[in-house]
């Protein structure tokens, strides 16, 4: 195999040789030994084709040189496409010829799958010769006649730009450029290809708005301008410039419909968003200085139709001083030149009730570009918070942008516990329906509520507190246009009750009148309280107390000593001074003092000076039954005479009595406890005879002497009895006859076991 090729090389090499000219084609003079095998070289004038190495797919062989021509139709080019080649050595070399130049020599690998080379013209030449050594590999190139792509026409140049390139053929590219102020819309680059551009020819228009970054000099028009701008715009043309610089706006051109059309012109630190200029009508504005480098434009039109509209140039300019950096909402500031130079300082302070965010002082910085070394602070009222100070201002919560959604805001108020607190309202709009401000009387929700105001019921008076603590609930919905409030509140002095006073003769203990707060009065010994002892401050307006202060009155009279069981006392005064007595009922004798006196020693209640006698029974013991009187009688007739019992006599008619009316039983003495009458039995006597009284006396005088011999002569009870009666019948006879004996002696009726206890008192005292 390997000798049939290099055999066949060598034929062919001489054939060339023989030829001494160029190598001829490919009819191969020599028959292949493989019918398969390429040719060498050849014309080659289809509009495709592939150029093969020789023997291809085999070795091409030694000594090889085969010329290939590929023609096309004039108005064509050819591309070669590789897609294989390799040669052994450097000797092993195609070449490459477009008419009248060599693209290029290719051996080795310098060739790969997918290369692709263009001839200018219709024509291409290759030519392969390999050495004397090595010749193995080849190469398959597949080959293409394509139409040549003619030239792109003048693009031109739009209104209002410029363009850089002028050739037009393909492959070459031209660009725009718009003029200051203008936008471009489309590509600003287009490339000619195949006789025509790749996009379509841009335009420069003059834009409603923009934002221009790193603004340091350039040109703003109204949108379409020169031609008019149309009706009902709205354009924003934001201009940020370096730090350390100011825009400066020169107007060249300005029309607009004068009160209709406006050009609003704001600079980036007014907070309250309003516009330094506000441009309409037809006179050139003056040229005006930013103070900040970020400068805000904006173009509103109404319906009616346009004007010819605004050209302006704006340049920045560095720094050479500060500026005023301007107020600031619900804030101060010391700022009050229009520039400062470096190294010099504005300070800001909130409006009560707001707390700055940021840096107080600003100063401003050294070099050449001057700024402030911080931006203004903001004053922002907080949603809360805990007060403690002594008077304070709360002003309504700044409106949350990042947060919007319903909101409640607590603030507790805690002053010195000595105050109460007196909340006054500075402003008070709420808007919205759900908005509405609680104030309690203490420090959290569960205290009494004092108030609760809304857009509805709107705050129109003070609030008072009636302790130390008061909490603010403050409640808006999802909106940041509630209302606004401002409330300033101090310490006032607790509301008190008036001063209840002391009290004579007592005490009171406590000094604090305040509402739900208590005193205690007490009296001094030998007083006693008249009203109540505790007495509390009420709330009310004014407070009062909820009792009259109480009275110490002098205690005059000793307590009631009260009166034993079965005993009576003699009299109800009890005053100091004053005595009491006691008895007991019959059958009952006295255990104590019958007679207590109320006393009093200084400083202390009066007292009795002893203790309540009490009444205690006695053994039975009668006096004797009077038994019976001639002519009268006496009651009551119970025949039980207890000690106390009286007995009241009482005669016929036509009798007196003589002696005592009543007799009492009393008790016995020590030594003879029996009991015994008052008196001696009274009688009964005819009244006719007047001088009686005196003979009856002497008759009873005479009868008890009788008596008396009789008992003497210790003549027992039935003599005595029997002797009675005789000695009465004499004396009836001999004295007064006509006076009956007055009664009978108990004496005698008394029974023989009872002689110990008979004699009456007269008796034994005379025995
Ligand atoms: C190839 O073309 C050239 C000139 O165009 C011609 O002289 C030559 O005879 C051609 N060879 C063959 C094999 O057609
Ligand atoms: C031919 O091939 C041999 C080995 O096969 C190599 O040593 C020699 O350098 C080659 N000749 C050239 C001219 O590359
Ligand atoms: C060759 O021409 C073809 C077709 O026009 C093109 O696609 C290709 O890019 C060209 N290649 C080179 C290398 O110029
Ligand atoms: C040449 O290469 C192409 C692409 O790989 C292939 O389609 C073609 O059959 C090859 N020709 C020959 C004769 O091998
Ligand atoms: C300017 O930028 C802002 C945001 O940075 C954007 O919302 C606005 O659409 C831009 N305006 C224009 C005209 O590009
Ligand atoms: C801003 O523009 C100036 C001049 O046109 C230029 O020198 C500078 O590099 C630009 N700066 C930025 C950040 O684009
Ligand atoms: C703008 O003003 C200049 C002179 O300031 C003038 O020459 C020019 O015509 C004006 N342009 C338009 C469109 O009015
Ligand atoms: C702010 O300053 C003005 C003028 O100096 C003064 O009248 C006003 O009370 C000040 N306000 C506050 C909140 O300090
Ligand atoms: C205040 O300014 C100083 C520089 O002057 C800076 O370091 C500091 O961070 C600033 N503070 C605030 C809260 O901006
Ligand atoms: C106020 O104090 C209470 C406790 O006394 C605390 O729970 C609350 O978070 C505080 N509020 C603020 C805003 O500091
Ligand atoms: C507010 O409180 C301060 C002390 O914190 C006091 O000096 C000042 O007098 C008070 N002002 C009023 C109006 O009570
Ligand atoms: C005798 O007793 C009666 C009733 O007890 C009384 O009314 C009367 O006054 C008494 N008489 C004398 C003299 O004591």
């Amino acid at each position: 195999m390997r000798g049939a090729q290099f055999l066949a090389g060598v034929l062919c090499y001489a054939v060339v040789l023989a030829g001494g000219q160029t190598p001829v084609p490919a009819v191969s003079p020599t028959p292949p030994v493989e019918s398969y095998a390429a040719d060498c070289g050849g014309n080659y004038s289809e509009l495709s084709g592939e150029i093969l190495s020789p023997n291809w797919p085999r070795d091409y062989g030694n000594n090889a040189s085969c010329n290939y021509a590929i023609t096309a139709p004039s108005s064509h080019f050819l591309t070669l496409s590789v897609n294989a080649f390799s040669t052994a050595d450097e000797g092993d070399t195609l070449t490459i010829i477009d008419p009248g130049a060599v693209i290029g020599r290719y051996s080795g690998h310098m060739l790969g799958a997918g290369d692709v080379i263009n001839s200018t013209g219709h024509q291409l030449y290759l030519r392969f010769s390999s050495d004397s050594t090595n010749g193995t590999g080849g190469f398959n190139i597949t080959y293409r006649a394509q139409p040549i792509p003619g030239d792109c026409p003048d693009p031109g140049t739009p209104d209002y730009a410029s363009r850089v390139g002028a050739a037009l053929v393909p492959g070459s590219t031209v660009q725009y450029t718009c003029d200051a102020g203008y936008t471009l819309y489309g590509n600003s680059s287009l490339t000619c290809q195949a006789g025509s551009w790749d996009s379509p020819i841009p335009t420069c228009r003059a834009a409603c708005g923009g934002n221009i970054t790193n603004a340091t000099a350039g040109v703003i028009l109204s949108p379409g301008y020169p031609s008019w701008y149309a009706a009902n715009l709205s354009c924003t043309w934001t201009l940020s410039a370096p730090e350390g610089t100011s825009l400066r706006l020169t107007f060249t051109n300005f029309t607009l419909e004068d009160g209709n059309d406006f050009l609003y012109v704001y600079d980036a630190d007014r907070p309250d968003d309003q516009p330094e200029r506000t441009l309409t009508g037809s006179d050139v504005p003056a040229s005006w200085l930013s103070r900040t480098n970020n400068v805000i434009l904006r173009l509103v039109t109404n319906a009616d139709s346009g004007r010819e509209g605004f050209s302006l140039i704006y340049e920045s300019i560095p720094e050479t001083f500060c500026r005023n950096p301007g107020p600031i909402l619900h804030g101060n500031s010391t700022a009050a030149e229009a520039l400062y130079s470096a190294g010099q300082s504005v300070t800001y302070r909130c409006e009560a009730g707001y707390q700055l965010l940021g840096n107080a002082t600003l100063t401003c910085q050294q070099g050449s570009q001057r700024s402030w070394d911080a931006a203004p602070p903001v004053c922002y009222a907080p949603c809360g918070g805990n007060l403690t100070a002594a008077n304070a201002t709360i002003a309504s919560p700044t409106p949350d942008h990042e947060n919007t959604g319903i909101r409640d805001c607590y603030w507790q108020i805690h002053v010195d516990d000595s105050y109460r607190v007196l909340i006054t309202f500075n402003s008070f709009q709420l808007r919205e329906s759900d908005a509405y401000l609680a104030i309690f009387d203490g420090g959290d929700l569960a205290a009494a509520p004092l108030a609760n105001f809304s857009s509805t019921a709107p705050a129109v008076a003070d609030v008072y507190s009636t302790g130390s603590q008061v909490l603010l609930h403050f409640h808006h919905g999802p909106t940041d246009s509630y209302g606004n409030f401002s409330i300033t509140y101090f310490e006032a002095k607790k509301k008190h009750c008036p001063d209840p006073g002391t009290v004579e003769n007592g005490r009171r203990s406590g000094d604090d009148f305040s509402i739900r707060s208590s005193v205690i009065y007490t009296c001094n010994g030998g007083y006693q309280l008249e009203g109540r002892k505790t007495i509390i401050c009420k709330p009310g307006n004014p407070p009062t107390w909820d009792y009259p202060t109480p009275r110490c009155e002098l205690v005059k009279d000793c307590e009631d000593p009260g009166t034993p069981e079965n005993g009576q006392r003699d009299s109800d005064d009890f005053s100091v001074g004053s005595s009491v007595s006691y008895t007991c009922q019959d059958g009952y004798r006295l255990a104590g003092e019958a007679t207590l006196t109320c006393t009093r020693s200084p400083g202390s209640r009066p007292k009795w000076d002893h203790q309540m006698p009490a009444c205690e029974e006695v053994p039975i013991q009668l006096c004797h039954d009077p038994a019976f009187l001639h002519y009268g009688s006496y009651d009551p007739k119970t025949h039980h005479y207890r000690v106390g019992s009286v007995v009241t006599f009482s005669c016929d008619p036509g009798y007196v009595l003589k002696g005592s009316k009543n007799l009492t039983c009393l008790m016995g003495n020590s030594r003879v406890s029996t009991p015994r009458w008052s008196n001696a039995y009274p009688t009964c006597e005819k009244s006719q005879v007047k001088a009686s009284s005196v003979s009856s006396g002497n008759n009873t005088a005479l009868g008890v002497g009788l008596f008396v011999v009789l008992a003497l002569l210790g003549v027992g009870g039935v003599v005595a009895y029997k002797w009675r009666r005789k000695i009465l019948e004499l004396l009836q006879k001999n004295k007064t006859s006509n006076v009956p004996p007055s009664f009978d002696n108990p004496m005698y009726e008394v029974p023989a076991n009872n002689t110990d206890d008979g004699p009456s008192v007269e008796v034994t005292a005379e025995a």
